[in-house]
């Protein structure tokens, strides 16, 4: 077996593959930082904050030594029956953490991601059918048409070397376009994806500000230049929705299939009422922004591990030319090895890295106590490579996730989308959206990392390679 360990093995006896690729990742330290060492590598790059234990025990407790910091008691917690508890069974007794969910509710209110209670309740039962599998297998001929028009750009660029990072952000933003307003933007696209990389990489940073739980009131600097792009995100939409109203109202029976429809004619199926206005724009933004960057990073992540494993390569351009082509409908589900190239990049490469959570009250934990007020962190990164459930967790091994071997994963070892209630909505969408267009790069593409380029793994909001993706694309055919 090459996945995931269901129990706690002795972590003595991995068969790794002959000679096994394992991707750059920073060394944890050996002892964990203090606090000066803590605050300045969370602002160059937080996953360089981490050390061996966290790596190789089911729970660490840090303890903040300072009064005045928001969390004083800390729980990086990496137990699946803990994170179970965290994230289903006691998930009411666990808030999203204020640093989360500041940042990600800047701007874009009070949607699904950063709602909670009651509110959020609504929201997931009234927008939980808009993402069900049907309706995301019916946005398949969007997404490769998004695909297609990135292939054919390619071809212009043959032999070339392109920002593979670039690329994907762009192509995903096409599919958000496509499959969201599929009667287009109403305004410069170049405008908006600019704005949206304005947008993340300035609301998203966690200052120090942050850190310290100095209170939101307190404005931030970098937010003061999104305020332009923020304004500029709002009118968009509040524009885009009006006109879709004006059409859906019109009665002649043209309405456009996608999310925006969607999202606009759904009912809480325990009260019957619509979402009001500003929180379909909250949502709308909020699956752009969750959306976006995250299945962006995944498919770059996916390049990258593919521009390093001939072996890889070749099955997946052989897979991609043996089932592209035939009927775009169940495409994704046929394209099997393409996705577990994909389940191990969202394994190394976990564009949420983190999910924190603050609790309410008293709980237990992997036999650690949690008070009201202690901060749980499960660190998705550290998780997905650690001693006690994978084999050889560094090594790149898309085997993992073939045949049985992934039915043998626990549920609460693997989270590149969360789990429990809160789960990520959009997960069947970003899964079938970066099978797609993965395949059909591969189809078309060999690809190969510009010489002398140093990947580095840098989380900001998203896990990313710092610096973008320099990668050289040949036209296979
Ligand atoms: C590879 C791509 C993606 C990854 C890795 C990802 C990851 C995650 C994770 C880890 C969470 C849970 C956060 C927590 O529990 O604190 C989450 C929640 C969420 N995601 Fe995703 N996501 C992806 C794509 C998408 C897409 C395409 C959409 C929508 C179009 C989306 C919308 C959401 C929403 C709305 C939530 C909040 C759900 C709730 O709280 O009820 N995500 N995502």
């Amino acid at each position: 077996m090459h996945g995931a360990l269901k129990t706690f093995p002795p972590a003595t006896t991995p068969t790794p593959a002959p000679s096994p690729y394992r991707p750059p990742a920073p060394i944890p330290h050996a002892k964990p930082l203090g606090l000066v060492g803590l605050i300045a590598t969370l602002k160059r790059n937080t996953l360089e904050c981490f050390a061996q234990e966290h790596f190789e025990k089911p729970i660490v407790v840090t303890g903040l030594p300072h009064k005045r910091l928001p969390f004083k008691r800390v729980l990086l917690v990496h137990e699946p029956a803990a994170i179970r508890r965290v994230l289903l069974d006691n998930a009411g007794n666990y808030q999203k953490d204020p640093i989360q969910r500041r940042v990600l509710s800047a701007g874009l209110g009070d949607g699904l991601l950063s709602a909670e209670r009651e509110q959020w309740r609504t929201q997931r039962r009234t927008v939980a059918p808009v993402f069900a599998r049907k309706t995301i297998m019916d946005f398949a001929p969007a997404m490769m048409a998004a695909a297609d028009a990135l292939t054919e750009r390619w071809r212009s660029k043959d032999g070339a070397t392109v920002d593979a990072a670039a690329e994907m952000s762009r192509v995903t933003l096409e599919v958000l376009e496509r499959t969201i307003f599929s009667d287009g933007l109403g305004r410069d696209k170049e405008e908006f994806r600019s704005a949206m990389a304005t947008y993340f990489n300035t609301i998203g940073e966690v200052g120090l500000l942050d850190v310290l739980g100095v209170p939101p009131a307190v404005p931030r600097l970098s937010h003061w230049h999104v305020r332009s792009t923020l304004r500029f995100f709002a009118a968009a939409i509040d524009e885009i929705v009006a006109m879709r109203r004006r059409r859906l109202s019109g009665g002649s029976g043209d309405k456009a299939n996608d999310i925006l429809t969607l999202l606009l004619g759904a009912l809480d199926p325990e009260t019957g009422e619509q979402m009001t206005e500003a929180e379909a724009r909250s949502n709308i933004l909020t699956f752009i922004s969750a959306g976006h960057e995250t299945t962006a990073n995944t498919i770059t992540w996916s390049l990258f591990l593919l521009s390093q494993s001939p072996e890889w390569r070749a099955r997946i351009a052989a897979e991609a030319a043996r089932e592209i082509g035939g009927p775009t409908a169940g495409l994704a589900d046929r394209l099997v090895e393409t996705r577990a190239v994909i389940d191990e990049a969202v394994r190394l490469y976990p564009p949420i890295a983190a999910i924190s959570r603050v609790a309410d009250g008293p709980d237990e934990l992997a036999g650690e106590d949690v008070k009201r007020g202690t901060m749980v962190v499960i660190a998705t990164y550290v998780l997905h490579r650690h001693q006690l459930y994978w084999r050889d967790p560094n090594a790149f091994d898309p085997s993992r996730f073939l045949g049985n071997a992934k039915n043998e994963i626990d549920r609460y070892v693997y989270i590149p989308f969360g789990a429990g209630i809160r789960t990520c909505i959009g997960s069947a969408f970003a899964l079938q959206e970066a099978t797609l267009i993965l395949a059909a790069i591969m189809k078309n593409f060999d690809v190969q990392l510009a010489p002398g380029t140093a990947v580095w793994p840098q989380l900001g909001v998203t896990l990313r390679p710092a610096g973008g993706l320099p990668l050289i694309v040949t036209a296979t055919h």
